[in-house]
C-alpha cells in the first residue's frame, strides 16, 4: 500500500533561498527588545551556538550559557555574523589570506565565480573557471595543487546557480595530500546536504541562515578549526593581513568564548534562527537531509520521465536545488503565469541562463505534501501553455 501524502493548501514557495519560516521562528524574532550584553541574550547566544554545532555536524555542546557552547571536542568553534552569507565569506577570505597567498578556486556556477571575484579582492586567486553544471576536472585540480605554490583550495559546495553538489571528499583529499587549507561555501549545503567538516579536514564553512536551516536572512555563521584561528592570528602578527574592522576574526572569537559578539548583534534575527534551529535539533540532520534527498530525487524523476533535461551533470546533482532546462518554446513567462495563477513559486536563472531554465528548491522546511502540490501546478501551467504532458501520478514520485 502506498503512504498518502496530506494535501497541501496556500501558496507553494519551492525556491532554493530565503525559504520560508515557521510560525515559531517568526514568534520568536516578534518578542520584544532584550539588552546585548546582559545575561538574557548570552542565554540565546548560547543556545544558537550549540544548535548551530548540530547544522554544522560537529561535535555536540551545551546550550548552557557560560559553557563555550560555540567550540567542542572536535577543535571547530562556530562564530555568528551579521549579514548575509556573503559577509561570512568575506571574513573568511579577509581574515586568512593576504596577497602574497596563491589560492585555488575551481568553479561551475555563478557563485563559486562569486569566490573566486572576492578570493581576488584578498589573495593571489586563480580562478579554474569551468562550464556550469560541469563536475570539476579533478586532474587539473591535482596538477595545478602539484606546483605547491598555493596555500588554500576554496569551493562553492553546493552551486545554486547550477545544482550540482561538487565532490568534496575528493577535493580534500586533494586538499591534504598537497597540504593546503580547504575552505566551503556551504550555503546551501549545510543542513541539505551531507557536510563532514571535521573528516575532510576543513578550515571554514560558512552557511546562511535563510537556507538549508530555515531562519531569516541576514544572519551567517561560520564553522572555523584551530587551525585557521591559528593562520589568522599568525597573519595578523605579520603585519600582512588585510585592513579589518566590523569583519575581524579575532575580536569575534573572543566574544563567541563569552557567548556574544564583537558589535550589537541582530537581537532578533538571533532569536528567529535559534528557533528554526530547535526545528532541525527535532528533525535530526539525518532526518533533514534525508527529507531533502527524497524532495529533490522525487523533482528530478518526475521531469526528467516527462522528457525534461537536467541542467546539471548527472551523478553530482544537488539534493538541495534542482535545474531544470525550459522545453523547445518556454521560457519565464511560465514561472511569471506559475506565480500569477497557481501561487507557486519558483526560481529562475542567472547569467547566460537567464531565461533558459528555472531552479526548485528544496530546502529548509519544505514538506513532501507542498513540493507534491507544487509539482501538479507546474505541470498544469505548462498544458496550460500547450505543452502536453499526459496523465501523471506526481504523488508516486515522492512516495
Ligand atoms: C551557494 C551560495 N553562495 C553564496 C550565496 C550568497 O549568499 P547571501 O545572499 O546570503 O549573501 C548564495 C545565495 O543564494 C548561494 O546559494
Amino acid at each position: 500500500m502506498s503512504k498518502q501524502i496530506a494535501a497541501h493548501r496556500g501558496d507553494c514557495f519551492l525556491v532554493p533561498g530565503p525559504v520560508r519560516m515557521t510560525e515559531a521562528t517568526l514568534g520568536a524574532m516578534a518578542t520584544p527588545t532584550i539588552t546585548a550584553r546582559g545575561p538574557e541574550f548570552r542565554k540565546v547566544m548560547a543556545e544558537l551556538n550549540q544548535r548551530l554545532r548540530i547544522a554544522f555536524n560537529l561535535s555536540p555542546s551545551s546550550p548552557e550559557s557560560g559553557t563555550q557552547s560555540w567550540s567542542g571536542e572536535d577543535g571547530y568553534g562556530v562564530i555568528v555574523v551579521s549579514g548575509s552569507g556573503t559577509a561570512a565569506m568575506e571574513m573568511v577570505l579577509a581574515n586568512r589570506f593576504s596577497s602574497e597567498d596563491k589560492i585555488l578556486v575551481p568553479t561551475n556556477g555563478k557563485f563559486g565565480e562569486r569566490v573566486a571575484q572576492m578570493g581576488s579582492r584578498f589573495a593571489d586567486c586563480t580562478h579554474l573557471n569551468g562550464e556550469w553544471g560541469r563536475s570539476f576536472d579533478l586532474h587539473e585540480i591535482d596538477e595545478h595543487l602539484a606546483s605547491g605554490e598555493y596555500s588554500a583550495l576554496l569551493i562553492c559546495h553546493n552551486e545554486t546557480s547550477s545544482g550540482i553538489t561538487q565532490d568534496a571528499p575528493a577535493l580534500a583529499a586533494l586538499a591534504e595530500k598537497y597540504g593546503v587549507a580547504f575552505i566551503l561555501d556551504g550555503i546551501t549545503s549545510v543542513a541539505g546536504v551531507p557536510v563532514y567538516p571535521a573528516e575532510w579536514k576543513v578550515e571554514a564553512v560558512v552557511t546562511g541562515a535563510q537556507k538549508c536551516t530555515a531562519g531569516p536572512s541576514g544572519i551567517a555563521a561560520i564553522a572555523v578549526s584551530q587551525s585557521f584561528i591559528d593562520s589568522c592570528k599568525e597573519l595578523r602578527q605579520s603585519g600582512k593581513g588585510n585592513p579589518l574592522y566590523y569583519f575581524d576574526l579575532l575580536p569575534a572569537v573572543k566574544k563567541a568564548e563569552d557567548d556574544q559578539t564583537p558589535w550589537t548583534p541582530a537581537i532578533n534575527l538571533v532569536l528567529g534562527w535559534a528557533a528554526a534551529l530547535v526545528e532541525l535539533e527535532k528533525e535530526t540532520l539525518e532526518g533533514r537531509v534525508g527529507r531533502c534527498t527524497q524532495l529533490a530525487q522525487g523533482v528530478r524523476n518526475l521531469f526528467s520521465d516527462l522528457g525534461f533535461t537536467l541542467f546539471a551533470e548527472a551523478g553530482c546533482y544537488s539534493d538541495t536545488v534542482t535545474a531544470i532546462l525550459y522545453p523547445e518554446g518556454f521560457d519565464d513567462g511560465w514561472r511569471t503565469r506559475l506565480q500569477n495563477e497557481y501561487q507557486t513559486f519558483v526560481i529562475g536563472a542567472q547569467d547566460h541562463m537567464k531565461g533558459k531554465m528555472f531552479r526548485i528548491g528544496s530546502m529548509g522546511n519544505t514538506s513532501v505534501a507542498e513540493m507534491v502540490e507544487g509539482c501538479r501546478r507546474m505541470l498544469a501551467c505548462f498544458a496550460d501553455l500547450g505543452l502536453d504532458l499526459g496523465k501523471v501520478e506526481v504523488a508516486s514520485y515522492f512516495e
